[in-house]
């Protein structure tokens, strides 16, 4: 009786445990699902988001009433984001595969499919490299191409046809020779970057100080989901390999390998390392075959997959919620090493984040010598607890600036025993360039410093100022904007309007004509609008339709600098973060300095004219907020939509009508589905008007 009551006290607590397990890893799952599927920007690699799924599926195993139906254990990727493609449902479902991470493993797999199947001889498998790209479906009909869709969430994809057909491997037209092609064939395959395309489309945009690609892997799904100003070459240099069809198998077909030579017949790309392997010893050379040869292939593998090869085998043994049981992806170990953090330091990037570097004890991983890594923000250090002085793993992937994976905690305690002192790390209250006070805003993640002269940022804030939107400089080019920072003729923004056409005749390539230009360019942006001064100043969050806001409400510039984040707040279609943004940009002694400089130096604006709404328009009583990058200027756009009577404001609300979303549109787009308000294309919205 008492031995009773002891395990059912214990199972009773040891279930909350799992319980609460359970329900953290799903939660973490789902938002590393988002990161990675939603918006290409996966913040752990995959042997550790592996490490997370297989832990979840253990506790589910063990106790099955806590398996929910919607775990991600269940599930393949997360669900399409409505980014303005269409979506379509996959004929039958797209699965994702099962991993091993070792022999072990892979041993396992083979003994347990053979005792299903009830067979004591080897199986035969087809070994594929594992593609590290973007998984799609296309549909053919009557050998014509007939749509291509994303993976999606397994169950429904996007429908990225259009992309698709840019990509030179994808056939429009199956080719065969001595039958007539399928009524219907379902082809599935992945996406890839070929690395020497990977590298140079990241030295272009390295050149035009855009963010590189992380990976091939990311430069590939990213550029199948562009929507907006689509750029071809990135398209064209994609590749498409298949690897199965899901339909359309000539009748004849008894096997896997089968079915990638007709692939190839008809005219795709199948990776030319897949093998017939026998038997798990068979699969087990294949695999250390690949790993050997991966350095060599111009297209980036993550392990090999291992399919049984006898298609009325893999039918009998079918297939779990998210995974044949017939395939097996056997995954190479990721590229990770241990070192120590020696230091932490800060960079300032030219829009005034604060990115904390960890300084490591050099050590080689993948081939190179490391001895930095990122730690992004003040929320990645603490949610991974990383303090100088901690052992840490470090992993690279693909172009992956390295990344800390997790600290080695017995290291640590190892050396606090020995009265080592270990001290949580916080960024710096002062910029470590311009020594100003650093901001973070409420909801944000990152830490940055507001000061517009930080000589970190100068050159990009300089470039803001006279960027379409904002005081229009003609002339004031990204090397000109060098060149003054550079000589020293500009050190804070207002020197711009201090420029005489004699200093400037000084500077490499500039003759009395051009001089005289710039200093009249400047002299005519000085007169100029309150909306486009608030732009010019490149407060965080403030753009084209937030400046209009603002500018209307307040009809001046000193009743805003005034203005309490509570104030601001209370305008129509101003939010929080906006609002508190404002208020700290204002209540820096820096900033307020400098735009007293520049009224005394002669900018100055006429007060807003009111916009009258037009009653008639198509849109008129309806209220709109914009998000992403949109093909026209932002101002330009909510002209057109004034001018068909509706309104254009800063933040979401449930009163919103309509979210319109350009690409990249960050997270106004969640918040829009929380509140249920409907979300446009740019199309939608012409159609609209
Ligand atoms: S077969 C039902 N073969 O890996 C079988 N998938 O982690 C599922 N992948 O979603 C696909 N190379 O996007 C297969 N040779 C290969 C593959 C491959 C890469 C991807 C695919 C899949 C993911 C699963």
């Amino acid at each position: 009786m008492g031995f009773f009551f002891r395990d059912a006290y214990l199972a009773d607590s040891e279930l909350a445990d799992v319980e609460r397990r359970v329900a953290e890893l799903s939660v973490e799952i789902r938002r590393h699902n988002a990161l990675y599927y939603q918006q290409d920007q996966p913040e752990i690699g995959d042997a550790e988001y592996d490490a997370l799924l297989r832990e979840l599926a253990a506790l589910e195993a063990a106790h099955p009433e806590l398996l929910r139906p919607d775990s991600p254990t269940q599930r393949v990727g997360a669900p399409v984001l409505a980014t303005g493609f269409k979506t379509a449902p996959h004929r039958t479902p797209m699965l994702s595969l099962d991993n091993a991470m070792d022999a072990d493993e892979l041993r396992a797999f083979d003994q347990r499919i053979r005792r299903m199947l009830g067979r004591d001889e080897e199986l035969e498998y087809v070994g594929e490299p594992k593609l590290d790209g973007s998984g799609v479906e296309l549909v053919y009909r009557e050998g014509r191409f007939h749509q291509g869709l994303t993976r999606g969430d397994g169950r429904m994809g996007e429908d990225v046809s259009a992309n698709l057909l840019e990509i030179p491997s994808i056939p429009r037209q199956i080719e065969t020779s001595d039958s007539a092609p399928p009524e219907l064939a379902s082809i599935r395959g992945e996406v890839v970057l070929p690395l020497p395309a990977f590298h140079r489309l990241n030295a272009g945009r390295r050149e035009r100080e855009l963010e590189p690609f992380a990976n091939p892997r990311n430069a590939a799904a990213g550029s199948l989901r562009q929507i907006h100003d689509i750029d071809l070459e990135r398209l064209r240099s994609l590749e498409f390999r298949a690897y199965a069809m899901a339909e359309g198998r000539p009748e004849s077909h008894t096997t896997q390998w089968e079915a990638l030579e007709t692939l190839r017949s008809w005219g795709f790309a199948v990776s030319p390392e897949s093998q017939v392997c026998s038997g798990v010893e068979g699969a087990s050379s294949f695999y250390a075959l690949l790993m050997e040869r991966r350095s060599d292939l111009d297209v980036e593998i993550d392990g090999a997959v291992l399919k049984v090869n006898l298609l009325d085998l893999q039918e009998d043994l079918g297939s779990v919620a998210r995974s044949p049981r017939w395939a097996i992806a056997y995954k190479f170990p990721p590229e990770q090493a241990t070192t120590r953090v020696e230091g932490i330091d800060v960079q300032v990037g030219r829009t005034g984040a604060l990115t904390p570097v960890a300084k490591l004890e050099p050590v080689r991983v993948g081939g190179v010598t490391v001895s930095n890594a990122t730690l992004h923000n003040q929320d990645e250090i603490d949610r991974k607890d990383i303090r100088v002085g901690d052992t840490v793993v470090i992993q690279r992937a693909g172009d992956v600036i390295p990344q800390i994976v997790r600290i080695v905690l017995a290291d640590r305690e190892q050396q606090l025993e020995g009265g080592s002192v270990f001290e949580r790390y916080r960024l710096p209250e002062a910029c470590p360039i311009c020594e100003g006070t650093t901001i973070r805003l409420d909801g944000e993640s990152v830490t940055r410093c507001p000061n517009l002269d930080c000589p970190a940022q100068l050159k990009n804030n300089l470039r803001h100022l006279a960027g379409r939107d904002a005081l229009d400089v003609d002339g004031l080019g990204e090397k000109l904007v060098e060149q003054l920072v550079e000589s020293g003729l500009v050190s804070r923004l207002s020197d711009l309007f201090t420029l005489q056409a004699e200093a400037l005749e000084g500077l490499e390539r500039m003759g009395a004509k051009s001089a005289a230009n710039l200093v009249a360019s400047l002299e005519k942006a000085k007169s100029t609008t309150l909306p486009r001064v608030l732009i010019a100043l490149g407060i965080p969050h403030v753009g084209a339709t937030m400046a209009e806001v603002l500018a209307q409400h307040f009809l001046d510039l000193e009743p805003l600098m005034s203005a309490s984040a509570s104030e601001i707040e209370n305008i129509e279609g101003v939010g929080p973060t906006i609002a508190e943004s404002v208020a700290r940009f204002f209540e820096d002694r820096a900033n307020r300095d400098e735009l007293k400089r520049l009224v005394s130096l002669g900018v100055q604006w006429a007060p807003p004219e009111p916009s009258a709404p037009n009653p008639e328009g198509s849109l008129a009583g309806k209220s709109f907020v914009l998000t992403g990058t949109l093909s026209a200027p932002r101002g330009e756009i909510k002209q057109r939509i004034e001018a068909a009577g509706g309104k254009v404001l800063g933040s979401l609300s449930k009163k919103t009508d309509y979210l319109v979303a350009g690409e990249k549109p960050g997270g106004k787009l969640q918040k829009a589905r929380d509140l249920e308000i409907e979300i446009l294309g740019e199309e939608d919205l012409e159609a609209l008007i």
